[in-house]
């Protein structure tokens, strides 16, 4: 049945190629600035709470719902005899093309970086500004990067998806361990780790509590169907649970390390935490200066290509989901498909292109309530998609999966591949997930982030 839509090899291909998929720009990029803009250790608790807690059984949903149907997303419901949910996965397809279109503009950042690293421009974190605002350049850095994403899921499965996640995640573990015993050594390196571990509860806020889990999703790469197109492609065998548990456990270790890299580092330089989007790209290039010329130049464009890399295997991951729909459901063939997409998810993504700086009008594109200043289209479409529709995504899930699909099914597909689950306190825990935990607390924090991030609306 699942013959000619490819299957993942190995367990460990599978696993890498989804940790490749949650381990990205979310990770290294986003997670730091995050955490800065939401006081330190506070948020990274509250992160670690909703990973484990919240999205472990809704990434538990997604691939078993993948691997019972051999489907993409949109088919997938229908395959389970749902036909009316499959809007689910349209409403993944969607978020998956939005996303895709602004992530791969950050990732020709991460790439246009290695350029300049390379050629010992340590300046250019003082010129990050002018630099994104060069919409030619940083255009160009995009078309490659999005042509290298649709090379590699052209290749399919096993030889595309998976022989890169093999290749790119060892290496990327391996670059980020050498910075963080780095970072460590710093002067004032302690101060950071500090403002890191120790968390100040007076700093959390509702705001804090959307971030975080907006942020947990999209790390996690969940709600949009990523994880049921990965999960199509896992064979019988396969032990559900403990893939997902060392998913999430590799996100968030990633993550982790990444701020025990970046907040040394920060605090060294007598920078401010709460730099925003630009926190590694204005704060790194500096750091990689006091290495000296010759380490600086090697680490430095290390660094950058090895980000680059880590966003590739979650572009890979975000452009396979429209390209196994048409695959499944329109019969078109495979390369024709991811040409088509990846073209077309370009052109979606020319506005947020010129969003930072190079065009007044998609900079300045509109003002919210409750904000003072205006938003690009860029941030108002992560609003839309990474913040809105993700948890919109995970709580649609958790209610199908416990109320409609019900979660004895889940059970019966988790258990495959898993002698003991039936039964144990695994089984219970999960259950009361999907049905209790994930939809109130999904449901509530959706509407509480709409009324924020488009009505300014803040009830309490
Ligand atoms: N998880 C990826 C990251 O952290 C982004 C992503 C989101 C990928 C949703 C796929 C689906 O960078």
């Amino acid at each position: 049945m699942a013959s000619n839509r490819g299957q993942f090899n190995s367990r460990v291909g599978f696993i890498l190629a989804a940790a490749g998929s949650a381990v990205g720009l979310g990770n290294i990029w986003k997670f730091p600035f995050e955490v800065g803009d939401g006081g330190g250790a506070a948020f990274v608790l509250i992160y670690l709470i909703f990973c484990f807690v919240l999205c472990f059984p809704v990434m538990v949903a997604e691939i078993a719902i993948g691997r019972r149907t051999n489907k993409n997303p949109v088919g997938a419901f229908v395959s389970l005899g749902f036909p009316n949910w499959s809007i689910i996965g349209k409403l993944g397809l969607v978020a998956g093309v939005v996303i895709l279109s602004f992530y791969n503009v950050v990732a020709g950042w991460a790439f246009g970086y290695f350029f300049e690293m390379l050629q010992g421009n340590f300046a250019i974190g003082s010129e990050f500004g002018t630099f994104i605002a060069d919409w030619l350049k940083v255009g160009i850095y995009g078309l490659i990067f999005m042509a290298a994403t649709a090379f590699i899921v052209s290749g399919g499965v096993q030889d595309g998806i998976e022989k890169a996640a093999k290749i790119l995640m060892p290496s990327l573990l391996a670059i980020i361990l050498f910075l963080v015993v780095y970072a460590l050594t710093l002067p004032n390196a302690m101060a950071g780790v500090e403002f890191y571990l120790v968390p100040d509860f007076s700093k959390v806020n509702l705001q804090v509590i959307y971030n975080a889990l907006g942020q947990a999703f999209f790390s996690l790469s969940l709600g949009m169907g990523a994880l049921i197109t990965y999960g199509s492609y896992v064979s019988k065998r396969e032990n559900i649970i403990s893939s997902a548990a060392i998913i999430t456990l590799t996100d968030v270790g990633i993550a982790f390390i990444a701020g025990l890299m970046m907040f040394p580092f920060v605090f060294s330089q007598n920078l401010e935490p709460n730099g925003g989007p630009g926190l590694i790209f204005v704060t790194l290039p500096g750091v990689f200066q006091t290495l000296g010329p010759l380490l600086g130049v090697v680490i430095g464009s290390l660094f950058f290509l090895l980000l680059s890399f880590a966003a590739l295997t979650s572009t890979v991951s975000l452009l396979e989901v429209p390209v196994s729909y048409l695959v499944d459901e329109r019969n078109m063939p495979r390369k024709k498909a991811v040409w088509l997409t990846a073209g077309g998810i370009f052109l979606v993504g020319i506005p947020s292109l010129l969003s930072n700086g190079s065009s007044e009008f998609w900079t300045a594109f509109t003002h919210l309530p409750g904000r003072e200043d205006p938003v690009s289209f860029m941030t108002l479409i992560e609003f839309v998609a990474s913040d809105s529709f993700l948890p919109l995504g995970g709580f649609l899930i958790s209610v199908f999966t416990a109320y409609v699909w019900r979660t004895a099914s889940l059970d019966e597909e988790v258990a495959i591949g898993n002698d003991g689950f039936l039964g144990s306190p695994l089984q219970k825990f999960l259950n009361f997930g999907i049905q209790f935990l994930a939809p109130v607390i999904l449901g509530i924090i959706f509407v509480l982030t709409v009324l924020d991030r488009f009505w300014g609306y803040n009830p309490f």
